[in-house]
């Protein structure tokens, strides 16, 4: 039955953040709202946030400010959601005061039943072990090619610079019934690319199930053509999951391993766990066991007391081990964090910007390189 309330959400961030919308927006039309596309006739507005650069946190908060005159027009529902609510808790109504709802990831599953009964401002952020409610009501979602299937949330990981264990929580794994049945659901309607999402697939672990287990238990389901996952972690990969890759048919040959720094001094600061020889050991194996694969990464210039030298460490490897694609950002200190309360921010912006620049570069001349080779 229909409550005839129109619900917008906006997104930022991450995969997992769209799956968690779109796994939002089916969890609220089984309360009975509708979805709309045009902001002027929400009756609810919801945006996800992301924190893991101040740049992702501006970007929802600028279009939150924008907000406060839609409000002033017509009374509506107002939802500050996901990381950067969970981030800035009661101070998102300090600023914004305009804003009815904070509520962080652990507690999107209760959005519509808090909504349906607001009364006054919510402020939902303890971190709830509930994971496959968001997802098991799942049964609407649009045609989309991957679809994705959230298998964890949050990361117990603490990488030094990195906000996520402190917004998403400690690692939290679903059932692999509860996947299994989702991924069931999906091919039955005729989806069958899925892309698994997790901070760290290697750190899959429900009652003595791995992620490698749970990956061979879905490639035996029938009809489904393809299965991804992102991302894996180099500190734990296992060469298991490579050869299982390599061997399976249904696996995608794709890899995103992300490497962050080339410098072994910056990698330890950055508590990742491995060296750059040990990633490139990884490296090694995989394109020997999956020459045709595809590998992927993820770089931080910037990061505190990186020298020159400590940068042309991470261009030569970048040269060395030629990814498909990489994804560069420039290091901004996140509040919780490790080396945002210990290490001081150094490196100026101009320079962070160069060192930017020039990985992007080189980047976007080995990707059309290896683009071209192909052909
Ligand atoms: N769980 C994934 C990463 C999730 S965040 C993993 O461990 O690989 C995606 C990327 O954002 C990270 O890989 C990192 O490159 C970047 N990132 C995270 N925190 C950052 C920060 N404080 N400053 C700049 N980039 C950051
Ligand atoms: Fe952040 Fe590290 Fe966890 Fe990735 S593995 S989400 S970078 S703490
Ligand atoms: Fe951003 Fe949260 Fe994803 S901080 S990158 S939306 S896990």
């Amino acid at each position: 039955m229909s409550n005839d309330l129109k619900l917008y959400i906006q997104t930022y961030g991450c995969q997992m953040n769209f799956r968690d919308s779109e796994a939002l927006k089916n969890l609220f039309l089984k309360y009975g709202f509708l979805i709309t596309n045009n902001l002027d006739s929400a009756d609810v507005i919801l945006i996800n946030t992301c924190s893991v650069r101040a740049h992702a946190e501006q970007r929802a908060f600028s279009f939150l400010g924008k907000l406060k005159r839609l409000k002033e027009k017509k009374h509506r529902v107002i939802g500050v959601i996901g990381c950067a609510a969970q981030n800035y808790k009661e101070r998102i109504f300090k600023r914004f005061p305009f804003v009815d709802l904070v509520v962080g990831p652990a507690n999107f599953y209760k959005l519509p039943s808090l909504i349906l009964n607001l009364k006054d401002k919510v402020l939902e952020v303890d971190f709830e072990k509930e994971i496959d409610a968001l997802y098991t009501f799942d049964s609407n979602r649009e045609f989309t090619n991957p679809a994705y299937v959230t298998i964890s949330r949050g990361c117990s990981n603490y990488c030094s610079y990195c906000i996520v264990p402190y917004v998403r929580g400690e690692l939290v794994c679903r059932d692999p019934q509860n996947i299994i049945k989702e991924i069931k659901d999906l091919v039955e309607r005729g989806i069958k690319n899925i892309t698994l999402l997790g901070q760290n697939v290697n750190d899959y672990s429900y009652q003595g199930i791995g992620f490698l287990e749970l990956l061979k238990k879905i490639t035996k389901i029938n009809g489904l053509e393809e299965v991804g996952f992102i991302t894996s972690h180099p500190k734990n990969i296992s060469k298991e999951l490579i050869i299982f890759m390599a061997h399976n048919p249904k696996v995608r040959k794709h890899l995103h391993l992300p490497l962050q720094s080339g410098s072994d001094r910056i990698l330890k600061l950055m508590e990742r766990g491995y060296t750059s020889k040990e990633y490139r050991e990884i490296v090694d194996f995989y394109r020997k066991q999956i020459p045709e694969g595809k590998l992927t990464t993820d770089i931080i210039v910037g990061f505190p007391t990186e020298t020159e030298k400590d940068f042309e460490l991470t261009l030569n490897l970048i040269k060395e081990i030629r990814f498909d694609a990489a994804y560069i950002f420039k290091y901004s200190p996140r509040p919780y964090a490790k080396a945002a309360r210990f290490l001081k921010d150094d490196v100026p912006i101009k320079e962070k910007e160069r060192r930017h620049s020039i990985l992007l570069e080189l980047q976007k001349r080995i990707s059309l390189e290896k683009k071209c080779l192909k052909l």
